[in-house]
């Protein structure tokens, strides 16, 4: 698989921010259906329109989508809280999967007809257009809607618990929104790593389907007090890792869930408020706090063939599944919205343009 990442560091968000400009106005390419964020603000501010295909540059390949990945940032970045997000209007999602149907000039290693997800500019669309460097192959273990998953969810959960958390086996790891997209990944991966799970989810039916993932501690944290709970199924004792994505009040109750020199990584604000942590709290501690954002990762080539690699043997060995409850057509873009913002949604969430190679 090929996979460069060469994106500097002032193009941390460039992949969010280029979505700004929108397809280009080629006159000779067919118009298509793309889902665009008119203005900050609720779902209602999603739009379909009919734009030219964009055209794919140098080193850049144009995909035939058959789903776009949706992910939390698409909300934060719809409500105006993404921090260096887009400025509507701007076309929606950065993450897809399909078939490549047009190579730019310079694009080696690739052609029309290959399965791939990538992350891209306005990523709710009939086509996109991705770098060639970062394009994923699709697994032959995985169809195009679970393929979708991987730029983000996959990637995340993987450098967030591995290259950052460094789980190891024996540990034990709290992981926040366990139920969700990101989090089915995580309880997955860290089982495979040899860890003990505690999956913090907002429901008993969210509890269930971690449990189902070799969760081994589902917690219902809108029931239960997380910090007591945490403590008593470890006599005490408190957790090597934490991955909290909430913020606001959460990530203080998250904090004391660890054990001394225990690292918690945040990496969400699910909740629109800011993490509150105390600093006399952390020393008191000794507690590491990690923040972590995907796009510093994916330039880390090491990092990134690990991934890579792992995912691979774990579908070979029939260790990792991707679970996508919700596959709704493009034209319900708004209703999906609704649906991930107020937490009625389980594993990866996609929409579908309606193609099937
Ligand atoms: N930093 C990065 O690079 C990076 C990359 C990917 C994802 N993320 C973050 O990771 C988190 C999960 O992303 P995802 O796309 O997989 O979403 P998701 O987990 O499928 O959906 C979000 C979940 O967050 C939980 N939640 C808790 N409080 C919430 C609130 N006030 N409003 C809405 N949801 C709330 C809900 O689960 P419960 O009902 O179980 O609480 C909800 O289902 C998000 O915060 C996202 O921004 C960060």
């Amino acid at each position: 698989m090929e996979m460069t990442h060469n994106v500097g560091e002032a193009q941390l968000f460039a992949p969010f921010c280029s979505l700004a400009k929108g397809p280009n106005n080629g006159e000779k390419e067919p118009q298509v259906r793309s889902i665009f964020v008119t203005e900050y603000g609720g779902p209602e501010a999603l739009e379909m329109r009919n734009v030219p295909a964009p055209e794919p540059g140098a080193y850049d390949v144009r995909v035939r989508v058959v789903a776009s990945g949706v992910n939390y940032a698409d909300i934060m970045q719809r409500n105006g809280l993404y921090p260096g997000g887009p400025k509507p209007p701007f076309g929606a999602g950065f993450e897809a999967s399909g078939v490549i149907e047009k190579v730019g000039d310079g694009v080696g290693g690739w052609k029309a007809g290959d399965a791939v997800a990538c992350f891209c500019d306005s990523g709710y669309s009939e086509y996109v257009v991705a770098k060639a460097a970062q394009l994923l192959a699709k697994p032959p273990q995985l169809n195009f809607q679970q393929a979708a998953a991987i730029p983000c969810q996959y990637l995340t959960a993987y450098h967030a618990l591995c290259t950052l958390g460094k789980l190891a086996e024996g540990q034990t790891v709290l992981i926040h929104a366990a139920a969700g997209g990101l989090g089915t990944m995580m309880v997955q991966i860290a089982k495979n790593r040899g860890a003990q799970v505690i999956g913090a989810c907002g429901a008993d039916e969210k509890c269930s389907l971690v449990a189902g993932l070799g969760c081994d501690y589902p917690v219902n944290y809108r029931r239960e007090d997380l910090p007591a709970r945490v403590r008593e199924i470890l006599r005490g004792a408190g957790c090597d890792l934490v991955v909290e994505s909430v913020g606001g009040d959460m990530t203080a109750r998250a904090l004391r869930c660890l054990k001394p020199r225990g690292m918690l990584v945040t990496l969400g604000a699910a909740s629109k408020q800011p993490a509150m942590i105390s600093s006399v709290e952390l020393l008191a501690h000794n507690w590491i706090v990690a923040g972590f954002h995907l796009f510093a990762y994916t330039e880390d080539t090491n990092a990134m063939m690990q991934a890579v690699q792992s995912l691979h043997q774990w579908l070979e060995e029939d260790k990792l599944t991707v679970i996508v409850n919700h596959a709704l057509p493009l034209e319900e873009a708004a209703r999906v919205h609704e649906m991930v913002e107020n937490r009625q949604t389980t594993g990866k969430v996609v929409l579908t343009t309606g193609y099937q190679p």
